[in-house]
């Protein structure tokens, strides 16, 4: 089978890249990516000369790119990791949101119409549903749960979602959606929670937790996201939504604490600092369709996850320091420049 997958070179696409080319060789993987702040080529360099791998260059949104690029590969398959996924970027800049996440996700679909396509598989996330309260630790996300978005990220995202479902029913594509819990891991760009915290942390810097550290999210280790993806590809049923999450719901607080405790560094490095505006609370996924239906189970449990990545990361230094010395240095001074003043 030949795979486009979009985003790739990414966090989360270019460890589905890896799992994709490792565990099967017979299949072609075509990796779209744009390149933009957060595609980095050094996270493909151990799949870059693997027989069964190819990376293009491009833009989802751009109909004749997208076009030609399914003329010349005539692809069996669409896994669409490609977005903006920050939710931070999305209320300073919604515009390249829609573009990317939207129109994106409509000109991949368009081309799979004239094209034909065995399968299309969207990659979303558990933000299209908004968050739980605190206080009700019975409560989860279901596939059923309304959509009911808080920032410009999870909107697009939903609205991605929508788009995905309408051309399943109208246009018969053979459609799945994935709608994964937070995820943490190795290759993960430093601008989100748990990558941030850790490098900051190794450099003695001030670890900017937003309000009081009490939103809770749902922890999952990528290589158990990219395995449930590869799971939905392959036997999911079409036109069906699956959420994907392995019950391991953390404060900011206590995983910005664990982090601390693994590197010896201490607790006087946390500043509170003013909230993220719409921020949500809790997000906690019930993933008892995947599991049930697909027989998918987690490898990791967040205690064993934690501690892979952040021994990963201190191996891999060289691989976030080439990202913090460029224009990650820059956006970071934007965006928390007026936050720790
Ligand atoms: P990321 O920001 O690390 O990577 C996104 C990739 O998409 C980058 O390589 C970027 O260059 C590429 N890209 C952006 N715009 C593009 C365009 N117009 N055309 C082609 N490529 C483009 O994101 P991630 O964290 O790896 O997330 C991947 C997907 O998974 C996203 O769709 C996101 O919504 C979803 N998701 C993420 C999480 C998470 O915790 N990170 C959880 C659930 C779902
Ligand atoms: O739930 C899935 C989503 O998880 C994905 O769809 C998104 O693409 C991904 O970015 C992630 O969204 P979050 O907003 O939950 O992730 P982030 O790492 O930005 O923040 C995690 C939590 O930590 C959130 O409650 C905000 C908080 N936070 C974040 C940063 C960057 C801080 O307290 N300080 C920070 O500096």
């Amino acid at each position: 089978m030949k795979i486009i997958v979009t985003g790739g070179a990414g966090f989360i696409g270019g460890n589905f890249v890896h799992y994709e080319v490792k565990n099967y060789p017979g299949d072609q993987i075509v990796n779209l990516d744009l390149l933009t702040y957060a595609g980095n080529l050094e996270t493909l360099k151990p799949v870059e000369d693997a027989p069964n791998y190819r990376f293009v260059r491009g833009d989802i949104a751009d109909r004749e790119f997208v076009f030609g690029l399914f003329e010349e590969e005539r692809p069996d398959a669409v896994v669409n990791f490609a977005a903006e996924s920050h939710v931070d970027r999305s209320i300073e800049d919604p515009g390249i949101f829609v573009r990317t996440n939207v129109m994106g996700t409509t000109t991949l679909l368009d081309a799979c119409k004239e094209y034909g396509i065995g399968r299309y598989h969207q990659v979303s996330t558990d933000e299209v549903y908004g968050d739980l309260p605190l206080d009700r630790k019975d409560l989860f996300f279901t596939e059923e749960t309304p959509l009911h978005t808080s920032s410009p990220y999870s909107a697009s995202k939903a609205s991605a979602d929508l788009f995905v479902q309408a051309y399943h029913r109208t246009f018969g594509i053979p459609t799945t959606i994935s709608r994964c819990s937070n995820n943490y891991g190795p290759y993960h760009f430093p601008e989100k929670l748990i990558p941030l915290m850790i490098s900051r942390a190794l450099a003695d810097r001030e670890l900017p937790v937003y309000g009081k550290g009490e939103n809770v999210r749902d922890w999952l280790h990528v290589e158990d996201h990219c395995a449930a993806v590869d799971l939905i590809l392959r036997h999911g049923k079409v036109g069906e939504i699956y959420n994907v999450g392995g019950h391991n719901e953390r404060t900011n607080l206590e995983v910005v604490q664990t982090i601390l405790r693994a590197l010896g560094k201490p607790e006087s490095l946390i500043r509170f600092v003013t909230d993220r505006p719409g921020h949500d609370l809790r997000y906690a996924i019930d993933p008892a369709k995947l599991t049930g239906e697909l027989g998918w189970k987690p490898r990791y449990d967040f205690d064993s996850g934690i501690r892979q990545t952040i021994r990963w990361y201190l191996e891999h230094e060289d691989w976030w320091q080439r990202i913090l010395s460029g224009e990650y240095s820059k956006y970071f001074d934007d965006m928390y420049g007026k936050r720790l003043g």
